[in-house]
């Protein structure tokens, strides 16, 4: 028998993503400097949307978040978050962010990957780093941060290998072991 050793994507508990504890010790509006009134966000891996919420209040009615997440709970969740909060500039996706086909070209202001690569099978890592070249304007932003240690699906190598692919605004400190990165289009 062949073993198919094909990796999948890592899915974790909704509650774990976004809880009272995280809100203590983690600041949900992060990444609303990033952004301003009237903009394109893509938030891949977003889960149930710790900060595409605090990124769609942002944006405002004129501005637009895309929420997209291979596990479908957290997309309902968000969802279920984004009704009850009276969002409407939120379009959530429960679908693999390696395929962005629903986004045009160079039409995203600002894309958020926080911990997504790290945790999406190793096989569609390369699309989904070119879709994100794919969707950002010429003058778009990317945040991409991935967790290390053993159960991260991004090493050392492929981390530099990624940020090569980009033109490197700001970075964490390689030697205190930081993979988060701000990124642009090389032009
Ligand atoms: C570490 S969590 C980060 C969640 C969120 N970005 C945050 O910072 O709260 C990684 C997320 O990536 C999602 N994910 C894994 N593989 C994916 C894929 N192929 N496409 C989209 N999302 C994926 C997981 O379901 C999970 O919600």
């Amino acid at each position: 028998m062949v073993e198919n050793k094909e990796k999948q994507d890592r899915h974790f508990p909704v509650f774990a993503q976004d809880n009272l504890l995280r809100r203590l010790l983690s600041n949900s509006k992060k990444f609303n400097p990033y952004v301003t009134d009237g903009q394109v966000v893509a938030d891949l891996g977003c889960g149930p949307g710790y900060f595409t919420l605090p990124l769609a209040e942002c944006v405002g009615p004129r501005g637009r978040v895309y929420a997209i997440d291979s596990n479908e709970k957290a997309i309902r969740a968000l969802e279920k978050k984004a009704n009850k909060h009276g969002y409407s500039n939120i379009e959530a996706y429960a679908s693999s962010a390696s395929d962005l086909s629903f986004i045009k070209d160079g039409s995203v202001d600002f894309v958020l990957a926080n911990g997504l690569l790290c945790s999406m099978a190793p096989q569609h890592h390369e699309s989904t780093v070119n879709e994100i070249k794919r969707v950002l304007k010429p003058e778009g932003q990317a945040y991409i941060a991935v967790d290390r240690g053993r159960f991260s699906y991004v090493g050392e190598s492929e981390w530099e290998r990624i940020l090569e692919g980009f033109r490197i605004e700001r970075r964490g400190d390689p030697k205190m072991g930081d993979r988060w990165a701000v990124v642009s289009i090389k032009p």
